[in-house]
């Protein structure tokens, strides 16, 4: 896939667009296995974020919710913030036919950030989410302010090597790269839109936790997606697809787990 970004016009976000022609019915999303019981948080995130059953926990970017359900299924207090209302207005009704208890909160990060007085013991945010935001200053900024003195911070999301290798920057630069774009879940029906996308190399992730007080735990690369989302990729093991046609493996994740100080 291409990066997953905004719209440039102000008045309509483009997940709007894309949950309302697509993201419902794809397999990609697996709505329907959500509301039978199925999984759909991945390997990665389960095995790296653990104990959070009791814990409040922070959803940015949250898209229709299904993520910050699952992590509601296995016992976690929940929060998504998303900035689509349609994004929002799904999860609502996904955590009512799944009888599940959740806050969604419609809001650009930035805003939330500045507005928001609750501390929660975790902030998650995954996949596909910091493409979209200019600054990761501020984005860090309401993560820490987000969190309680001790909380945790975990983000898995798709390496800016893969934006190199599809002809995209690595390094960040203040003008986004706009372009004509579909979306990227495997029921794609040819519609396009305007989108404005922002890279976001590894080293500006981590230093922006750095400098709001985030310690940082680990930080993991992995060279495999969850999911057969960009062009190139082979399914080598179950839900693994690897960049296919490369001498050696490219890292297609990476992780972060921080800790705010106390
Ligand atoms: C690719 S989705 C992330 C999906 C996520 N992995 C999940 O399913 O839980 C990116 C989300 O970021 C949201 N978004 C984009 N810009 C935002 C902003 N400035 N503030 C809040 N949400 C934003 C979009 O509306 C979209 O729902």
């Amino acid at each position: 896939m291409a990066r997953v970004s905004i719209f440039i016009s102000n008045s309509f976000c483009c997940c709007d667009w894309l949950i309302s022609l697509t993201h419902l019915s794809s397999e990609f999303y697996n709505l329907k296995g959500f509301l039978n019981g199925e999984k759909v948080l991945k390997e990665i995130e389960l095995s790296e974020l653990k104990n959070i059953e009791g814990k409040s926990l922070l959803h940015l970017q949250c898209h229709f919710g299904l993520d910050t359900l699952s992590w509601a299924r296995m016992g976690a207090k929940v929060t998504g913030v998303d900035l689509s209302p349609v994004a929002i207005t799904q999860a609502t009704k996904v955590k009512q036919k799944a009888n599940l208890d959740a806050e969604f909160i419609c809001s650009d990060v930035y805003a939330f950030g500045e507005k928001n007085t609750n501390q929660y013991g975790i902030v998650f945010t995954s996949y596909g989410a910091l493409c979209w935001l200019p600054s990761l200053t501020k984005w860090a900024e309401t993560v820490a302010k987000s969190l309680k003195p001790g909380g945790r911070f975990y983000i898995v999301e798709f390496h800016p090597i893969y934006d190199l290798l599809s002809g995209y920057g690595y390094f960040h630069r203040d003008e986004p790269d706009v372009e004509e774009e579909g979306t990227y879940t495997e029921n794609d029906n040819g519609e396009t839109a305007t989108l404005a996308t922002w890279c976001h190399p590894l080293s500006d992730v981590i230093n922006a936790l750095i400098r709001v007080g985030i310690q940082i735990n680990h930080v993991n690369e992995f060279p495999f997606s969850p999911y057969n989302c960009f062009d190139g990729l082979e399914q080598r093991e179950k839900d693994r697809f690897y960049m296919a046609d490369m001498q050696h493996d490219t890292p297609l994740l990476y992780s972060i787990l921080g800790t705010k100080s106390t």
